[in-house]
């Protein structure tokens, strides 16, 4: 499965800290807000990324991540002109996609627990696949709404009155389709392409998967300067206590195997001497241990 990362977007809510960089570029603790969906995608074994931002931030993010060798991934790069709707992300990249399956992960979503995406990514066989998390807010959001029998009956955009508190987290699988079923969807009145008619459309043809998060299972918004302050103490307090990073791309790609332990070790020892360098040597370390274990007999 290839995978989205989108980043665009005025970053209006948060001025003046957008002026120069953008949202997703923001630090959200101790590493840019876009980590954390890149991490997401890499740990759910996703090594194609194209990722899309506007054509003032590409250069930015170019900076930032590169083509993504050095952590044994390819990420391709695409410009969003205008803010059209995130379903628009499909058009960008259709020669990117080439006839693949596809996730599209938002990149000022911040995710922590557990492993439903790579478990969803794994299983995932066609039609579209979209997760529901329980908020106190959901007419900030898409919405899910179940029958009795907890299957998924309807979807509103942004709805003044939620049939429901479960919003849809931008995290979304789809099959080979997305971008006829795109290319087939109008604007709406806001003149966007919606992400939510996109899934009403798979809704509509009985191939639209939800997967639920439990309840120990956390997304942050950080879309406001608040909740990117919230966001950033959550981070800090997790790493805190448990000595281990969320969103740190390297250690994703080492679990999984895009890089061996070598090229990891060789991409630490070109860091300067910080607090993140001292992390990945941890992870190194406690790497070692753990497959050394794991080949004794
Ligand atoms: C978008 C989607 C919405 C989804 C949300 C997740 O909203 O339109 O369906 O629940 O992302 O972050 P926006 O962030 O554009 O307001």
């Amino acid at each position: 499965m290839k995978g989205i990362i989108l980043a665009g977007g005025a970053g209006s809510r948060l001025y003046p800290l957008t002026l120069v960089a953008s949202k997703q570029l923001q630090p959200v603790y101790d590493k840019p807000m876009v980590y954390y969906p890149l991490t997401v995608l890499i740990a759910s074994g996703i090594q194609e990324i194209c990722l899309i931002s506007t054509p003032h931030d590409l250069p930015r993010f170019r900076q930032l991540l590169g083509d993504g060798s050095a952590w044994g991934i390819a990420i391709e790069y695409r410009e969003q002109a205008k803010p059209e709707g995130i379903a628009q992300a499909f058009l960008i990249a259709e020669s990117f996609i080439a006839g693949q399956p596809v996730a599209l992960i938002l990149g000022d979503n911040i995710f922590f627990g557990g492993d439903a995406f790579p478990r969803a990514v794994a299983a995932f066989r066609g039609g579209a696949a979209v997760f529901a998390y329980h908020v106190h807010d959901p007419q900030r959001y898409g919405v899910v709404e179940f029958d009795a029998a907890g299957r998924a009956i309807s979807l509103e955009e942004k709805p003044a009155q939620p049939k429901s508190n479960y919003a849809v987290p931008g995290v979304y699988l789809y099959d080979e389709n997305v971008v006829a079923y795109t290319k087939a969807q109008q604007p709406s009145p806001r003149g966007e392409l919606e992400i939510t008619d996109l899934n009403k459309e798979y809704l509509r043809r009985g191939q639209l998967a939800v997967h639920r998060l439990s309840r120990g299972f956390a997304w942050l918004d950080a879309g406001t300067s608040t909740s990117l302050h919230e966001a950033s103490a959550y981070v800090q307090t997790i790493e805190k206590r448990q000595g281990i990073k969320i969103g740190c791309p390297e250690e994703a790609a080492l679990h999984r195997n895009f890089l061996s332990l070598e090229r990891f070790e060789a991409l630490l020892a070109r860091l300067p001497n910080c607090e993140y360098r001292d992390y990945l040597q941890s992870v190194a370390v406690e790497f070692r241990r753990t497959v050394r274990s794991s080949e004794t007999p």
